[in-house]
């Protein structure tokens, strides 16, 4: 089999403990050997973000802004326990965050659907994916605590020195109070990013809120995104897309009615709940994969969802075998490498993603997976070590 040669690199980021691990056999067994590819390669164990004080992570969040595309493997985000064990300088910020703010993106999550593996959720059997709108609401909110008698007000002073002021509520007694925001450039850049995707994807979209309640706040995110629409419309008619606001509590029921096979977009909190509840309905967060797009569709940067699967490296650093799931990070790699076919216009590229895809769905139909996923299916499915399940991937990459 000859190599199939690409023109334009993509940026490779590494990562921590066994995700690393089957990152590295994934690019030394399953790509390099058949595709003629530059990477551009960043090291973001947390080893190396500390020694270069986290720098690193933007240098490798502005080459992908240059190649446009990335593929990025899971890292350590470190609590006050990895800082002790990895004696670290101080408690770096999630990577995905850092380069999230360099791109300015939307995180679309995605899972992998296999007709053997059984979901929570039985009639799912196309993907929902969720946008979570990653800006601004209660994650950036103050919070107050009342302890006597007295009036809470929401208070906007201009450059001018000019109020505009609210009554919240009046206290009696002891309570609570919040105020958070959000920013029109954040909600454009996130209904563009979303039109994009939908439309790249060819599914329709739905954006959820509770504007009947919040009728400025929520109605913002309503209002932005119809005008986005404008911009889409024709191309989602002439696709046969569409897209429609719901509130969230008929979204929510619509999602367990529905069989899939739509782009939700959510608030920042409603995403951050609904993709770990669409996740455990569709059953595995190794089969779980998770792109960063910018708002122009141009920029993709793609990872598995799940972390460095710590307990199975604990076992790997001992010599044991383990069985550790490489499909979302495989389809990590086959998404960057689509994209980049896309890009330049490379078909044998994009066909090669695509037999890499239907190798590892093929391989999983026929029985042969890791232990996560012979577990959801039951006591009778045996299970297969991470090398086995590699040799069985490459044996039918190469035949
Ligand atoms: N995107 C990222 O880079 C990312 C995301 C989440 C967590 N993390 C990091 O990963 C580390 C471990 O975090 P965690 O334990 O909460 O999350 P995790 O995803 O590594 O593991 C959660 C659970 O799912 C299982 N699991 C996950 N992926 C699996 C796979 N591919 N095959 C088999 N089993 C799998 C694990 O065994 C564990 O029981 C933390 O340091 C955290 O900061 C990184």
């Amino acid at each position: 089999m000859s190599k199939i040669s690409v023109k334009n690199p993509i940026v490779n980021m590494n990562g921590d403990e066994m995700a690393r691990v089957i990152w590295n056999k994934i690019q030394n067994q399953m790509i390099l050997p058949y595709v003629d590819l530059k990477l551009i390669t960043f090291d973001l164990s947390i080893i190396s973000r500390d020694k270069t004080n986290d720098f690193i992570t933007k240098e490798a969040a502005n080459e992908i802004k240059k190649q446009q595309v990335g593929v990025k493997c899971a890292t350590i985000t470190p609590d006050d326990k990895r800082v002790k064990e990895y004696s670290l300088k101080k408690k770096y910020p999630s990577p995905n965050g850092t380069i999230r703010n360099i791109l300015k993106g939307t995180i679309f999550r995605e899972p992998i659907i296999i007709e053997k593996i059984p979901k929570i959720v039985n009639h799912w059997n196309k993907p929902v994916v969720i946008a979570r709108h990653a800006f601004g609401d209660i994650y950036r909110s103050q919070e107050i605590s009342i302890t006597k008698k007295g009036k809470l007000t929401l208070c906007f002073e201009d450059e001018n020195n000019k109020k505009e002021q609210k009554l919240i509520h009046n206290f009696e007694s002891k309570g609570v109070g919040l105020a958070y925001f959000n920013t029109f450039d954040s909600i454009y850049d996130f209904a563009s990013s979303c039109f994009n995707f939908a439309l790249i994807r060819k599914i329709p979209l739905f954006l959820s809120t509770k504007n009947t309640i919040l009728q400025r706040y929520d109605e913002a995110f309503k209002e932005i995104f119809d005008d986005v629409y404008k911009g889409f419309k024709s191309k989602f008619e002439k696709n046969k897309l569409t897209y429609q606001h719901r509130l969230i509590d008929d979204m929510v029921a619509c999602l367990m009615k529905w069989s899939g096979g739509f782009l939700w977009a959510c608030k920042n909190y409603d995403g951050d709940v609904m993709s770990d509840l669409v996740a455990q309905g569709f059953g595995s967060l190794g089969l779980m994969s998770s792109v960063l797009q910018s708002p122009d569709g141009k920029i993709l940067k793609t990872e598995a969802a799940h972390g460095t699967v710590t307990s199975h490296y604990r076992q790997h650093q001992k010599g044991l075998q383990t069985s550790t799931n490489p499909i979302a990070s495989i389809f990590a790699w086959s998404r960057a490498l689509k994209h980049r076919a896309k890009l330049d216009s490379n078909l044998k590229l994009e066909r090669f993603a695509l037999q890499l895809e239907t190798i590892c769905i093929e391989t999983l139909n026929k029985g042969f997976m890791t232990k996560d996923l012979a577990l959801m299916c039951g006591p009778q499915q045996k299970w297969v070590t991470t090398n086995e399940f590699f040799e069985i991937i490459k044996n039918k990459i190469e035949n």
